[in-house]
């Protein structure tokens, strides 16, 4: 109900303006204008909303907070727009305004969102409150795997929480680039190609005439031998100069690892349905010795110990010196911080030399917070983040095993992400089919294998995103598969239980018109029901989505509540029908809902 805040917001401006014109006038002139203080009410008991700028005015106007708040409430009720809207305002306590909304209104927000598809969710130009240039993309920087090697869980982290990210912005009406900066360069191609050259040369004249098969275990033995063999070291760096300097055939091996990686990283985002563009480390190559020359014209270079380095402000190590950003090593290569710093001059850069983004997220785990506050710090010193933009590090916690330690196999190798999603999606199976022979259900195959795959992924995806991501995770199928609590099978379950209202005769399209409600139950719902725009306005600027997840959790248990204690295909009309409205609006916010944190949902499981 965001824009009755914003009404709200401006009568009750008005109404402080009407009752203390000199106060308002000075506030004014002192560049901090009146604040009605609006929130929503801390406790139903209280209403909707309340207002405390009472408060603050009772030392300058020098007149106790309750008789300031009357002569607002007088004002606001003279006011016809907000008679329309709030029943009388309640004066509790010191001085608060306690403000609810008439029930016919209530019923009209209703009926609105009925007939809407975005529920009453504002696109950014129409709210004009997008942050950074307007109009302008949004650059999401996530998931982010290094080609031959594995793609791990904190990649997955960043996959689920990036996605859900970009969904949300995408949702609000930005332009969003999602882009995968896959870590496709380096000094370890140079062992990966010539081990390759010496294994599989057949690879590099005829097209797919080798499956290179595990990428990971070639690393391994790429490795290996690198640290074995000291005429192997010598031939890796001479396959990295003959790579940068653009050697047709290094490139072809180098391509040919790289499409390799992109394969089995694409067979993790197709089966959790991720978008994502490619441009990797390698995209900002030709970039990297412009970003060296303009950090030294700035006067922000400085040699020290023969490395290019830009010293940080504010930024200390434990010698109490100040720590540096390196850019340039002392044999001349570029490292992890130069690429970050090309790509950020890149994606701020205004087109066609760059992507004119208004704002730039990376998610990546909390570890290289340090990292980005000096990348962020450097560009923004060497003036490569306009004004009215925004750069934001979007950092998570460490997934961890059920016993608080690294997650890891039985066996105690790493967790591969296939396996992973494999083992959710059979577990999921399992319990739904011990589920359907306890009810004598009979559904095949078929049925089966869609549900525990739905339900297998949507649990992952909703165990990471449901957790305030800052913190580590422990992760557990049992707890991420349970029907009950704070769990993808539940929310899945209230929109299956609402298509169950529906096939038993609950012809839910027909209910819109006239609404009439009654019950406590049926105004709880509609309040949760109309804070979704609220929510969605939140991710948007916090980019965290375990609020969207506790608000869905937060519906479902009262929608639950509502449907147990009120009937609703028994009811008479016009109950009937309101009341299955109320069904249909459930269903259509926990698909929106769902659906912006990646998760589709079903109509049976
Ligand atoms: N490839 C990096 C890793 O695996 C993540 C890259 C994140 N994005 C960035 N622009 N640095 O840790």
């Amino acid at each position: 109900m965001l824009s009755v805040l914003d009404a709200l917001n401006g009568q009750l401006q008005a109404a402080m303006e009407r009752a203390f014109p000199e106060a308002t006038a000075e506030a004014r002139q002192s560049g901090v204008p009146l604040d009605p203080q609006l929130a929503p009410a801390s406790k139903p008991e209280f209403g909707d909303f309340q207002a405390n700028g009472a408060l603050p005015l009772a030392k300058p106007l020098g007149q106790p907070p309750r008789q300031i708040a009357q002569a607002i409430v007088v004002q606001l009720k003279a006011d016809p727009s907000f008679a329309e809207l709030c029943l009388d305002p309640v004066i509790a306590g010191p001085g608060f305004i306690n403000l609810t909304l008439r029930p016919e209104r209530l019923c009209a927000e209703v009926a609105a969102r009925l007939g809407d598809p975005r529920l009453g969710v504002p696109r950014v130009a129409e709210a004009g409150t997008g942050a950074g240039r307007d109009g302008a993309p949004v650059v999401v920087d996530f998931s982010s795997p290094n080609i031959a090697k594995e793609m791990h869980v904190g990649h997955l982290r960043s996959t689920i929480i990036g996605d859900c990210l970009a969904r949300v912005l995408e949702f609000r009406g930005h332009p969003v680039l999602r882009l995968n900066h896959v870590g496709d360069w380096g000094t370890q191609f140079g062992m990966l190609i010539t081990h390759l050259k010496q294994v599989a040369p057949e690879a590099l004249d005829t097209a797919d005439a080798v499956d290179l098969g595990d990428l990971v275990a070639f690393y391994r033995q790429a490795k290996a031998r690198f640290d074995a063999d000291e005429a192997f070291q010598a031939a890796s760096r001479e396959e990295v100069v003959k790579l940068q300097g653009g050697d047709p055939v290094s490139l072809k091996a180098w391509r040919l690892l790289c499409d390799q990686s992109r394969r089995e990283f694409q067979t993790i985002y197709g089966r959790l349905d991720i978008a994502l563009s490619e441009r990797g480390e390698s995209f900002y190559n030709p970039h990297l010795q412009a970003v060296v020359n303009d950090l030294r014209a700035a006067g922000l270079l400085v040699v020290d110990d023969g490395a290019g380095c830009v010293f940080l402000e504010g930024v200390s190590g434990k010698d109490g010196k100040p720590l540096p950003l390196i850019v340039q090593k002392r044999d001349g290569g570029f490292n992890y911080a130069t690429t970050d710093l090309a790509a950020i001059r890149y994606r701020f850069a205004p087109a066609p030399e760059g992507d004119g983004a208004g704002r730039v997220i990376y998610v990546t785990d909390a570890g290289q917070a340090s990292h980005f506050a000096g990348v962020f710090q450097v560009a923004r010193r060497a003036g490569w983040i306009p004004e009215g933009t925004s750069v934001n590090h979007v950092p998570f916690g460490l997934v961890q095993g059920d016993d608080g330690k690294k997650l890891k196999t039985r066996s105690g190798d790493t967790v591969r992400l296939r396996d992973l999603l494999d083992e959710a999606v059979e577990r999921a199976e399992a319990d739904l089919r011990r589920r359907l022979a306890d009810e004598e259900r009979t559904e095949g195959d078929a049925f089966i294998q869609q549900v525990a795959t739905t339900v297998g992924l949507a649990a992952v995806k909703y165990a990471d995103l449901s957790t305030n991501r800052i913190t580590n995770y422990q992760f557990s199928f049992d707890r991420m598969l349970a029907l009950s609590g704070n769990t993808a099978p539940y929310l899945l379950y209230a929109v299956v239980r609402i298509a169950g209202i529906a096939r038993r005769g609950g012809d839910m399209a027909a209910a819109s018109g006239d609404l009439q409600f009654s019950e406590p139950q049926e105004w709880a719902l509609i309040r949760e029901l109309l804070k979704l725009d609220a929510v969605i306005a939140e991710v948007e600027e916090e980019l965290l989505p375990n609020r969207l997840c506790s608000y869905l959790f937060e519906l479902s248990q009262v929608f639950n509540r509502f449907y147990d204690q009120v009937p609703v295909l028994k009811a008479n009309e016009p109950a009937r029908s309101s009341r299955l409205a109320l069904c249909r609006l459930t269903a259509d916010t926990l698909k929106l809902g769902l659906g912006l944190l990646g998760i589709p949902t079903l109509e049976r499981m």
